[in-house]
């Protein structure tokens, strides 16, 4: 067995006094797409950005290919901060999408794919705008190269936002509610790009209320309830009864959505 892309150990995070992840030990592996599902609190987004360490864990370990990320801990439990040029050297690997696009308003398409790449790449600008370019194409948007955020859909910018994070060539893609401000007829287009993606083989972590997506490209799944998780196994196995009774509540939420199909 491959090491897992990410390895989340005894996981816990609390904010002041209030514990929002209760030791969550999961593991993502090589060029799967795991995808997690779980109501709103439960605790998703800071799990994901505990993996990516944009949050810093309270207790327990993440490694990212097999390498600690943010904090080791020995066997007592001690812990030691990794060394800041090795938590960006792991953090390189990590891509992340978020529910906000986040683009700069000021730069075309082009602009916001390739501004990295210069920047922190040292990349030229003619190399940097030729690797933003073919990230473009690949998430159909070579049309828009010169478009700024305000000419673009909700959707196109979302491709943007996708193109930005693998022009950095991550080996790991996160994806925090990436269609959740999109008008329901702009998801299809960025499911497809991450669908995409993952046939391609890319090693993929989705926070998402799509269940659609879930069923059919996920192919392991996690059930997070208040910050602990509740189930972890195929599509198959969630969608089949019996199932634990939150999750239970939780899918009954989706009948209403027209998802009954799936369940
Ligand atoms: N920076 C923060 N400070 C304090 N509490 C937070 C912070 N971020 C998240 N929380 C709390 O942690 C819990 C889980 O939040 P979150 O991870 O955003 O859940 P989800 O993404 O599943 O909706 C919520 O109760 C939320 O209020
Ligand atoms: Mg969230």
């Amino acid at each position: 067995m491959s090491v897992p892309a990410i390895a989340v150990k005894n996981l816990v995070k609390t904010f002041g006094g209030s514990t929002v992840l209760h030791g969550i030990d999961l593991e993502i592996e090589q060029g799967q797409v795991s995808c997690v599902i779980g109501p709103s609190g439960s605790g998703k987004s800071t799990l994901l950005r505990c993996m990516a360490f944009l949050e810093e864990s309270t207790k327990g370990t993440i490694a990212v290919n097999g390498e600690v990320l943010g904090f080791a801990e020995n066997a007592k439990g001690v812990r030691e901060r990794v060394p800041t040029a090795v938590n960006r050297q792991i953090r390189s690997q990590i891509g992340m999408v978020f529910q906000q696009f986040n683009l700069w308003p000021h730069m075309t398409a082009l602009g916001n794919v390739s501004e990295a790449l210069k920047t922190v790449h040292k990349m030229s600008r003619r190399d940097a705008e030729e690797q933003a370019m073919a990230q473009l194409v690949k998430v159909g948007l070579e049309g828009r190269a010169g478009h700024y955020p305000s000419q673009l859909s909700g959707g196109q910018q979302q491709r943007v936002a996708i193109a930005r994070a693998l022009a950095l060539n991550p080996k790991i893609m996160l994806f925090d509610e990436p269609t959740s401000s999109l008008d329901p007829e702009l998801t299809g287009e960025v499911l497809n790009v991450m669908r995409d993606l993952a046939a391609e083989g890319m090693t993929m972590v989705v926070v998402s209320h799509e269940i659609g997506f879930a069923a059919t490209v996920g192919q392991q799944i996690i059930f997070l309830d208040h910050g602990k998780v509740l189930f972890t196994g195929p599509p198959q196995d969630v969608f089949k009864r019996p199932r634990n009774p939150r999750l239970e509540q939780f899918l009954d939420t989706y009948i209403d959505r027209g998802a009954s199909m799936l369940l």
